[in-house]
């Protein structure tokens, strides 16, 4: 048995980041589990596992594409519909009868998708640069194709797509949004010097490698109130096959998202990684904090993290999929469920919504 956590332990704390007050430090990290129906929409499996989950100081949900061509997986929710809109309507409903807080993930997969997932088109990205590898689709595991340049003057269609998308979020009751600049997906390719090789205002220089990101944070900002926009970045991590030889980007992004007055930065990075010090120092606001794929969320030593002011909050990923209750049990000190890895993308809820909290 591990020790119960002290009423005033810094992870059981309140929090304001912007407009959303979460009622603890401790928030549920974006988590792709590719249940929503065939078409994006949304369904009542997920509002109750999310209802499920709703102890999290804050929810962020999974990715979730502002348009068609932006989906990368099967199964993945969008926010670009009106049927999209009344599901995440639910998702929100649910969330909040039990208390929670819940921002919606915009993702946009750029080159990480597949014509067989978005309905015949060439996935898009910032240079036609076709990644390694294969991506998963209804018809099984297929090679990447080169993805189609998006010409410069496409570019503000898809700031309107972002801004559209979280004007939906919010009309459904969702509390906010978080831009996904991170893992790969396009706005991190946009970041990315192995991925952006374009010679218009959107590439070349730090400055312009984070042009695009800061143009869509305004015109998202602009929809729903920065207040309410996070966003996610995950510096020099090579998923999705990104390599970064100058992290200065990162400086130069954070810098201007603050000047917008953006509510959180989400940074995917070991603790100890010189540029969680770095972005914390340039970051008025909320600086939050998850620790990566590689090592296991530790409650212990994240409490350390926000005693010591390294971070405000973390976010936990894989313990919320096998805990709906995690902030319970971490308080308690009580033993954890195992996560099954088998049932983490796709199916029914098996291994999704049949996780046994504490009291049952
Ligand atoms: C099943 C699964 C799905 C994920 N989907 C997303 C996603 O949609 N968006 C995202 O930013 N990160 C995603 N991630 C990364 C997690 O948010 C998190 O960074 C990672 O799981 C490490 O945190 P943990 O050690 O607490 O699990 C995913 C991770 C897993 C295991």
């Amino acid at each position: 048995m591990t020790r119960p956590l002290a009423a005033d332990s810094p992870l059981l704390q309140p929090l304001t980041a912007g407009a959303l007050q979460t009622a603890n430090r401790v928030w549920m990290a974006p988590l792709t589990r590719n249940r929503a129906d065939a078409d994006g929409t949304p369904n009542d499996l997920q509002a109750e596992y999310y209802r499920q989950r709703a102890g999290a100081g804050l929810i962020i949900s999974e990715g979730s594409q502002p348009s068609a061509v932006g989906q990368g997986y099967p199964s993945t929710p969008g926010v670009h519909t009106d049927a999209h809109e009344a599901g995440w309507k639910r998702i929100a409903d649910a969330v909040h009868a039990e208390g929670g807080k819940i921002a919606v993930q915009l993702m946009h997969a750029g080159r990480i998708s597949h014509p067989d997932t978005i309905a015949g088109q060439t996935p898009v990205a910032p240079s036609a640069i076709r990644p390694a590898g294969a991506v998963f689709t209804v018809n099984g595991e297929q090679e990447f194709p080169t993805p189609r340049e998006l010409a410069t003057d496409e570019l503000p269609g898809v700031m309107a797509e972002f801004a559209d998308a979280a004007r939906r979020a919010v009309a459904a009751g969702i509390d906010g949004v978080e831009l996904h600049a991170a893992n790969g997906y396009l706005l991190h390719q946009f970041l990315a010097d192995g991925t952006n090789q374009r010679t218009d205002s959107y590439g070349g220089s730090p400055e312009n490698r984070a042009r695009f990101i800061v143009e869509v944070a305004k015109a998202t900002a602009d929809a729903i109130g920065a207040d309410r926009v996070g966003i996610r970045i995950s510096p020099a991590h090579p998923f999705n096959d990104i390599s970064e030889d100058d992290l200065s980007v990162y400086e130069v992004l954070t810098g201007r998202l603050a000047e917008i007055g953006l509510a959180y930065l989400h940074v995917l990075a070991e603790a100890d990684d010189p540029i969680v010090g770095k972005l914390r120092a340039a970051w008025p606001n909320t600086f939050v904090l998850n620790t990566g794929f590689g090592v296991e969320s530790d409650r212990d030593q994240f409490e350390r993290l926000i005693a010591d002011g390294t971070v405000d909050a973390v976010t936990v990923g894989r313990k919320f999929i096998a805990n709906p209750d995690l902030v319970q049990r971490w308080a308690e000190g009580a033993d954890l469920n195992e996560p099954d890895e088998a049932t983490f993308y796709g199916g029914d809820g098996k291994g999704y919504t049949d996780y046994p909290a504490l009291s049952a």
